[in-house]
C-alpha cells in the first residue's frame, strides 16, 4: 500500500525533479488576502505572483497547501461526516508555473506521473475541459492518447476556476477517476454524473486572466499553470479505497478515536468517529497557525468546529474530554510534513481540553432543552428560533451545531425567528450601553462597532497582512474616502498592528498599496472591539473598500516586544526577591524603556536591584521558548498565572509562560506566567540584554521602577558611556582614570578651602590687605573695628579672642556681611569687663544694623541685623556708645 505520506512526498519529489521549487504551505490564515476567511486553494499564496505584482526567485513550484474550507463561501462543515468526501481540513498538492510552461507541460507533468510514476490505469482515468478549448483537447489526445468519449466538453463554471469575486482566474482541465462499474453514477456532464462513480482527482488550471473588481477580465502578464490535486482522494484512489475516510492517515485517526470512546469505528457511531477525525484536523491546524477559538470571525468559525466535534464525542458516551487525547496521533501523522504542529503540540492540547471542559458544562443541559422542546413538536415541525437562539446565547450552541443536530431528525429550523431573536438582544444591548461620557465620540464608536465586525488582529504571527478598509474617519466623522494631507482614523477588517492595552503602546508603522497611496501610522487604539489606525495620508487616496497592506514598524515592534516580556521576568525577580505581596501597580511598556510600578512599602535597596537585575539577565540567556495558551480566567488563575486586580477579562484569556523551568511552581511549570494579550518575544533570548536604570517612590507603599531591555539597552549603556568619555575629556582624563582623579580634584578642593579660610583669618585679624579700619582710642580704650565681606559668621568669635591676644587690652567690634545681612560680634578683653559689657555693645550694634536684641557674656556677645550696609555706622554707635 502506498501511504499518505509516501504519496505527498512522492508529488513534492517528482515535481521536485522536474525543476520545481518545493515551496512550504502557506499559512490558513491568508496574509495577502484579507477577503478571503481562510486559505483554500493551494494558488492562494501565489495569487500576486500570477498577476506579476509579487516577484519569486522561481517560476515554477510545487506546494502541499493546507486548506480549510468551512465559514466564509466554500463551507463544507454541514456535510462532514455523511459524505464520503467532504472534509474542513485537506491537503491540496499543485503544480504552479508562473509564466513558464503551459498547457501542453502541465497535462503532460500530470499524465506521467499518475499513469507512470502512480501506476493509474489509463483505461479507468477521463478528463473535462471547457467547452471551447480545443487545444486542450488535442494535447490531451496527443500526450494521453485519449479518445474524443474520454474528453468530455463541459461549458459551465464547473470547468472555469475562479479563487472568488476577484483575482487570477482561467478554464480548466479535470481528471476523473472511474472507481468502477458497482457505483452508480454517470461520467462528468451526464444526468447522475452526481453519483460517486467518476470522482474528480485533479484539476489543471490554465490561468490566463485576471477578473478586476469592476467586471473586467484582463490578460494575465504571462499565462500561467495553477493545479490542485486533493491528497485525500488520491491516497483513496491508489490505495484500493472509495472513502476519503477509509485512508490510511484518516483511519489511524478515527481508530484512536474509537480507542479513546471505546466505541467501535465502524457500527452506528462511524459518523461521529469521523467528525470527530475531520475536526481535530481542522481544529489542530488552524491553533497551529494562530487562530484562537472566540465569539467572532475566524474564531468563531473555529469554535464552531470544535463545539460540533464536541457533541460527537458526546455522543460517543465520553464522560471527559477527549479529542485533545489524539493530537499525538495527528502529530504522528502529519507533524513531519508540518512542523507547526509538532510546534503547537501543547498550546493544542490545552486549547482543544479547555474548549471541552467548558462545552461540556452547558452541552448536557442545553441538549436536555432541546430535547423537551423537539418532543413537543411535530414528527416534522421546525425548531422556533428563539429556543435556538437559547441555546446560542446561553448553551453556547453555535446555530449549525443545533442544525446538525434536528438534522438527524429530519427536521428544520426557524432561521428568521433566530435572527429576529438575536436583532432583538442587541438592540437591548444598545439601549443599557453607557459609554464614556462624551456623547458625540461615544455614538460614532458604538455605531461603528455595531455596524462593522470585531477587527481581527494577525500581530502575533505577522509584522505585515493586507486587511480591507471598513471606515474612514476625519474630524469625528465617517469619510468615504482620504486623500494626502488629510488627518484620519482608519478601521480595517484585520491588521498586524497592536492596538495599545495592557501597558503596552499601540504599533506604528505605514498602510500602502500599489497605487502609490501611503498612511503614517503614528499610534493604534482599540475602541469597543475596533482597532483604529491613526495617522497621517503622506501620498495618494483610498477609499473604503480598498484593501491596504498593514506594515508595522518593525524595529519599534521588535523594541516592545523586548520590552514587554523583561517586565514579565522583573515582575516575576522582583516577587522572588521582595516577597510575594509584590503585586503591579502599573505597567507601560514603550520603544525606548519600561515602567513598571509595585506595591512594596520601603525603597528597594541597590543590592535587591542587582539581584533581580542578574536573575533577569540569567533567565534571559537561558533562551527558552515563550509559551503562549488560550483558557479560561479561573483555570489560568488555578494554575498559578499572576493576574492583575482590577483588569477586565473576556471569556477567554492568553497566559503567556517564559523563563524556562522553574521548580519552586511546580512540575512543568515556567519562571513566570501571566495573563496578557501582548506582543512578545519568541524566545527570551530575543531580549538581549536588561538593565534597570532607576528606582524611586511613587505614592505611598507604590514604587516605581524604570528598565531598558534589547536595543534600547544598547541606547542606554551607550549614552552612559558618552557621558562618561565627556566628563574625563572635560577633566583631562580617561574613563579608567576618572574616579582617582574626581577623589584628587576633591581633596584638592578641600586643601584649597582650608586655605581660604586662612587668608580669611589673616585679613581679618590685621594681615595684609585688611579692610581699612584702623586701631584707635575710644573712651581711653583701644578700639579696633572690622566690617568684614563673606566671611562665615561662625569664624567672627574666634577673630575677636585672636584680636584680644594681639592688643592685650581693648574693645573688638567684628561685623561680617553675608548675602546682604549682617553678623555682629563684639569683644572686651578681661580687664575691662567691669567697664564696659560686650552684650550692651552688640545690642547697639544690633540696632543700628536694623536688628534687635543679641547676647553672650559681658567679654563676647553676638546678635545679627537683616541691612550689612549699615556696618560702619553700628561701628560708630558702638563709638559714640563707648565715649559717653
Ligand atoms: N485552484 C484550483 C482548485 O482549487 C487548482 O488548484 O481546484
Amino acid at each position: 500500500m502506498t501511504t499518505a505520506k509516501e504519496i505527498r512526498s512522492g508529488f513534492l519529489n517528482y515535481f521536485g525533479q522536474n525543476d520545481h521549487e518545493i515551496v512550504e504551505s502557506s499559512p490558513l490564515v491568508p496574509r495577502n488576502d484579507p477577503t478571503l476567511l481562510f486559505t483554500n486553494a493551494g494558488m492562494v499564496q501565489f495569487k500576486n505572483v500570477f498577476t506579476g505584482q509579487e516577484k519569486r526567485p522561481y517560476d515554477r513550484a510545487v506546494t502541499t497547501q493546507k486548506c480549510v474550507r468551512a465559514g466564509g463561501k466554500h463551507n463544507d462543515l454541514e456535510n462532514v461526516g455523511y459524505t464520503a468526501r467532504h472534509h474542513t481540513f485537506f491537503e491540496m498538492l499543485g503544480n504552479f508555473s508562473f509564466g513558464d510552461y503551459f498547457k501542453d507541460r502541465a497535462i503532460e507533468l500530470a499524465w506521467n506521473l499518475l499513469t507512470k510514476e502512480f501506476g493509474l490505469n489509463k483505461d479507468k482515468l477521463l478528463v473535462t475541459v471547457y467547452h471551447d478549448d480545443d487545444q486542450a483537447v488535442d494535447i490531451w489526445k496527443k500526450v494521453a492518447g485519449l479518445t474524443d468519449d474520454r474528453i468530455i466538453r463541459i461549458a459551465t463554471s464547473d470547468n472555469f476556476w475562479s479563487m472568488g469575486d476577484t483575482g487570477p482566474c482561467g478554464p480548466c482541465s479535470e481528471i476523473f477517476y472511474d472507481h468502477g462499474e458497482d457505483i452508480p453514477g454517470g461520467p462528468p456532464g451526464s444526468p447522475d454524473e452526481d453519483g460517486d462513480r467518476f470522482i474528480e482527482i485533479w484539476n489543471l488550471v490554465f490561468m490566463q486572466f485576471e477578473q478586476q473588481a469592476g467586471g473586467d477580465r484582463i490578460n494575465l502578464p504571462r499565462p500561467s499553470i495553477d493545479t490542485g490535486m486533493g491528497l485525500e482522494r488520491i491516497a483513496a484512489v491508489l490505495q484500493g479505497k472509495h472513502d476519503n475516510y477509509d485512508i490510511d492517515l484518516m483511519r489511524h485517526i478515527i481508530e484512536a478515536s474509537a480507542d479513546v470512546s471505546n466505541v467501535s469505528a465502524d457500527g452506528e457511531f462511524a459518523v461521529s468517529h469521523r467528525v470527530i477525525a475531520d475536526h481535530l484536523r481542522s481544529s489542530s491546524f488552524l491553533i497551529a497557525d494562530g487562530v484562537l477559538p472566540s465569539n467572532e470571525g475566524r474564531g468563531y468559525v473555529l469554535r464552531r468546529i470544535m463545539r460540533r466535534a464536541m457533541r460527537h464525542a458526546h455522543l460517543l458516551g465520553a464522560k471527559d474530554p477527549m479529542i485533545w487525547k489524539l493530537v499525538p496521533t495527528l502529530v504522528d501523522e502529519m507533524g513531519a510534513a508540518f512542523q507547526e504542529l509538532e510546534r503547537a503540540q501543547s498550546l493544542i492540547t490545552e486549547t482543544l481540553k479547555t474548549e471541552e471542559t467548558r462545552f461540556k458544562e452547558t452541552l448536557g443541559r442545553g441538549l436536555k432543552l432541546l430535547e423537551d422542546a423537539t418532543d413537543k413538536l411535530g414528527s416534522s415541525e421546525a425548531l422556533s428560533g428563539d429556543v435556538a437562539f437559547k441555546l446560542y446565547d446561553t448553551y453556547g450552541f453555535p446555530l449549525d451545531l443545533t442544525k446538525d443536530i434536528l438534522r438527524g431528525q429530519g427536521r428544520e429550523l426557524d432561521e428568521a425567528g433566530f435572527d429576529a431573536a438575536m436583532t432583538k438582544q442587541k438592540e437591548a444591548a444598545r439601549a443599557a450601553w453607557s459609554g464614556s461620557g462624551d456623547a458625540a465620540t461615544d455614538k460614532l464608536w458604538f455605531d461603528l462597532s455595531d455596524k462593522l465586525s470585531a477587527t481581527e488582529f494577525l500581530g502575533y504571527q505577522t509584522e505585515s497582512a493586507e486587511g480591507q478598509v471598513q471606515a474612514l474617519i476625519v474630524d469625528g466623522k465617517e469619510v468615504p474616502s482620504v486623500t494626502e494631507g488629510d488627518d484620519v482614523m482608519v478601521i480595517l477588517n484585520q491588521t498586524a498592528f497592536y492596538a495599545e492595552s495592557g501597558g503596552q503602546e499601540g504599533d506604528c508603522g505605514d498602510l500602502v498599496n500599489d497605487s502609490g497611496f501611503k498612511i503614517d501610522i503614528t499610534d493604534t487604539q482599540k475602541k469597543e472591539n475596533l482597532f483604529v489606525h491613526i495617522g497621517k495620508v503622506l501620498s495618494g487616496t483610498v477609499k473604503v473598500g480598498d484593501v491596504v497592506d498593514t506594515q508595522v514598524k518593525k524595529d519599534r515592534r521588535a523594541r516592545l516586544k523586548a520590552h514587554h516580556s523583561a517586565t514579565h521576568l522583573l515582575h516575576e525577580a522582583l516577587r522572588q526577591h521582595l516577597g510575594d505581596h509584590v503585586t503591579q501597580k502599573g505597567s507601560l511598556v514603550a520603544e525606548d524603556k519600561l515602567r513598571f510600578d509595585i506595591a512594596h512599602p520601603k525603597p528597594v535597596t541597590f543590592e535587591e536591584l542587582r539581584l533581580v537585575e542578574k536573575d533577569v539577565n540569567d533567565r534571559i540567556r537561558l533562551n527558552a521558548d515563550v509559551e503562549v495558551h488560550l483558557t479560561t480566567p479561573e483555570e489560568a488563575i488555578k494554575a498559578g498565572a499572576m493576574a492583575l486586580f482590577g483588569e477586565k477579562y473576556g471569556d477567554e484569556v492568553r497566559v503567556v509562560s517564559m523563563g524556562g523551568p522553574e521548580p519552586s511552581k511546580g512540575k512543568g511549570k515556567n519562571y513566570s506566567t501571566e495573563l496578557c494579550g501582548g506582543t512578545h518575544v519568541n524566545r527570551t533570548g530575543d531580549i538581549g540584554f536588561f538593565k534597570i536604570v532607576s528606582e524611586g517612590g511613587l505614592a505611598a507603599g507604590v514604587r516605581r521602577i524604570e528598565a531598558v531591555a534589547g536595543a534600547a539597552a544598547l541606547d542606554y549603556v551607550n549614552e552612559r558611556e558618552q557621558l562618561l568619555t565627556e566628563a574625563a575629556g572635560a577633566l583631562k582624563s580617561s574613563p579608567q582614570e576618572l574616579t582617582a582623579r574626581v577623589s584628587g580634584l576633591l581633596e584638592e578642593r578641600k586643601k584649597l578651602e582650608k586655605e581660604l579660610k586662612e587668608t580669611r583669618k589673616k585679613l581679618a585679624t590685621g594681615g595684609a590687605g585688611a579692610v581699612e579700619q584702623p586701631t584707635e582710642t575710644v573712651g581711653g580704650n583701644t578700639f579696633v573695628a572690622r566690617v568684614l565681606e563673606g566671611v562665615p559668621p561662625k569664624d567672627l568669635k574666634p577673630m575677636a579672642d585672636e584680636i584680644k591676644a594681639q592688643i592685650k587690652s581693648g574693645v573688638i567690634v567684628l561685623i561680617a556681611a553675608n548675602d546682604g545681612k549682617a553678623s555682629i560680634v563684639v569683644g572686651v578683653t578681661d580687664d575691662l569687663t567691669g567697664q564696659v559689657s560686650a552684650v550692651d555693645l552688640v545690642r547697639v550694634g544690633s540696632e543700628a544694623l536694623g536688628g534687635k536684641g543679641g547676647g553672650g557674656r559681658p567679654d563676647m556677645a553676638q546678635a545679627g541685623g537683616p541691612d550689612a550696609s549699615k556696618g560702619n555706622e553700628a561701628v560708630e554707635a558702638i563709638k559714640a556708645k563707648l565715649s559717653s
